[in-house]
């Protein structure tokens, strides 16, 4: 994994919305995997921006969400399918054909994951995936001991995500108790990962899924498995590493590998 610590939410974000634009620079019809959450809003803030300013291009990209609570229609205020045309789409020339999130109102709901696994396939698998990370080290709503192979499925969300994520609805009661949601398999097999945290209450979690043991216990260390996996944390979510002084200096050195070689 590489850790990249920068100095606060904006450079967290700038740093991932540019990573993600030169993705999509090198392939124009890329396949991004997206997340939702208070986290990655300053990311889309600056795609949008790019796309506005640098015409950054999005009318061949494809996306998928990871996940969707149960019970809510796309057009609800509190849905995630709304939340992402609210904070993205809208505001960029993407094809609302391409565009996938899973739906929270499906009446059969197995069906509709086999379904949208099948998508993923088709579309030749997801390119780049971008996480946030719940309070319980989730990943997507991939609970504390989702099985590392788990495909897209439901899943009963956990009391600490509900109270968690209560602060977007306007009472505990309304936050849905299920959600349809990518399963850790099905991150693990895009190409890429970027994960993105910041603030202090998530510097132990971050802690432990970096530097602790591999355990479905904190879903989010299956990403110490995958060989492209990038992290970019603000200094107050790195503020529990061990071994910060050698993530910096590889953040600030990586260029110096060409002057290595041959020596
Ligand atoms: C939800 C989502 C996750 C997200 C997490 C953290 O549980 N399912 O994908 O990473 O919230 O959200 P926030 O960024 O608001 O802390």
């Amino acid at each position: 994994m590489e850790i990249i610590i920068t100095s606060g939410y904006d450079e967290m974000s700038r740093r991932c919305a540019r990573i993600i634009a030169d993705e999509i620079k090198k392939k124009y019809d890329i396949v991004l995997g997206l997340a939702t959450g208070g986290t990655p809003i300053g990311t889309y803030k600056e795609l949008i921006r790019l796309h506005k300013e640098d015409g950054l291009d999005f009318s061949k990209v494809k996306s998928f969400n990871l996940d969707e609570y149960i019970g809510l229609s796309p057009l609800h205020k509190d849905s995630y399918n709304f939340f992402m045309w609210e904070n993205l789409f809208k505001h960029v020339n993407i094809n609302p054909g391409n565009v996938y999130v899973p739906q929270g109102d499906t009446n059969d709901p197995e069906e509709f994951c086999r379904w949208y696994e099948e998508q993923i396939k088709k579309a030749g698998g997801i390119d780049l995936q971008l996480l946030g990370i719940g309070g319980d080290g989730h990943i997507a709503f991939n609970e504390p001991g989702s099985s590392f192979a788990s495909r897209t499925r439901v899943k009963a969300l956990d009391k600490q995500t509900i109270e968690d994520n209560a602060r977007f609805f306007e009472r505990e009661e309304d936050v849905p108790r299920f959600a349809i949601t990518m399963g850790i398999g099905t991150i693990m097999e895009a190409r890429k990962i970027l994960l993105i945290v910041n603030g202090e209450k998530k510097a132990d979690v971050c802690a432990r899924f970096i530097e602790g043991p591999v355990t479905s216990q904190i879903t989010a260390s299956a990403l110490q498995l995958h060989n492209h996996a990038t992290v970019i944390l603000d200094k107050a979510a790195a503020s529990k590493l061990a071994r910060t002084e050698y993530y910096n200096w590889v953040r600030d050195n990586k260029h110096l590998v060409k002057k290595w070689i041959g020596r």
